[in-house]
């Protein structure tokens, strides 16, 4: 891969507070490009928080943040603009001649080629996360930052999610910081899991090949176990 071992982002000694309330805390974090980074952690423990800051929409106050200036992020919820037509609302942040047509490939690439001049109003909840994900992907970003893409979705539609997100990253490789309360999604998609918790990374794992391929793998099922520890889910609590 030619962007192997350039850093996407490097956080160094991160601080955030509101108010009293410190949120992160001398939080460090490096993510190379090709690599898929999944953050796990309590509800609360400032997750999204970091993910705001990676992608400067909010001030820190302390530390260092080395990546790009404006990352591409996706939301639980797509925030696309009803007023503009699909093709629109994926061309927005990139400029030049061929806009229509780069956002019309993006589009093909997440399965919607033929719904370049629709409305957002008349897609399906998915069909909206994939408009999100092609307008994050056209900008070819170094850095993608995804809050909890898929948390809205039903099942069905999360697991084909996950699979074209796989897909897209193989083939743009940017590096990925994906936030996901679901332990499984974090296991069939990084190749790395962050666990955070008193507004650090207080632990981390690689996941192997075997595991992100096999859910019953003996590496998978291990470290499911450990991630549930780690997130204070005790196996007897999922077996009551
Ligand atoms: N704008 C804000 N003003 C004050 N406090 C905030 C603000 N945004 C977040 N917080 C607080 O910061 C802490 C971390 O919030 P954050 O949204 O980052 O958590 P999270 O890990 O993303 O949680 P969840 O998993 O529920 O999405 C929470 O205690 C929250 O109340
Ligand atoms: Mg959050």
């Amino acid at each position: 891969m030619s962007h192997a071992n350039e850093q996407a982002v490097a956080v160094r000694g991160l601080k955030r507070a509101y108010g009293q309330r410190t949120v992160i805390n001398s939080l460090d974090l490096t993510i190379q490009r090709g690599e898929f980074v999944a953050l796990l952690g309590e509800s609360g423990c400032g997750k999204t928080t970091l993910l705001r800051a990676l992608a400067g929409l909010d001030a820190v106050d302390a530390g260092h943040i080395d990546g790009p200036a404006r990352p591409a992020v996706v939301f639980q919820e797509h925030r696309l603009l009803p007023w503009d037509p699909l093709w629109r609302n994926v061309a927005l942040g990139i400029s030049g001649s061929d806009v229509r047509a780069r956002a019309e490939a993006a589009l093909a690439e997440v399965g919607l080629a033929d719904r370049a001049d629709d409305w957002p109003r008349n897609l399906s909840g998915g069909q909206a996360q994939r408009v999100a994900l092609a307008r994050a992907l056209v900008q070819e970003p170094r850095l993608l930052l995804l809050d909890e893409p898929f948390a809205a979705l039903d099942a069905l539609t999360r697991i084909r999610m996950q699979g074209l997100v796989k897909q897209l990253v193989a083939h743009h490789r940017p590096g990925v910081l994906l936030v996901t309360h679901d332990v499984d999604e974090a296991i069939t998609l990084a190749d790395r899991a962050l666990v955070m918790r008193n507004g650090a990374i207080a632990a981390q794992y690689s996941v192997s090949a075997a595991a992100r391929q096999h859910r019953s793998h003996p590496d998978a099922i291990a470290l499911r176990d450990t991630l549930l520890a780690e997130l204070g889910v005790a196996n007897e609590a999922l077996a009551a």
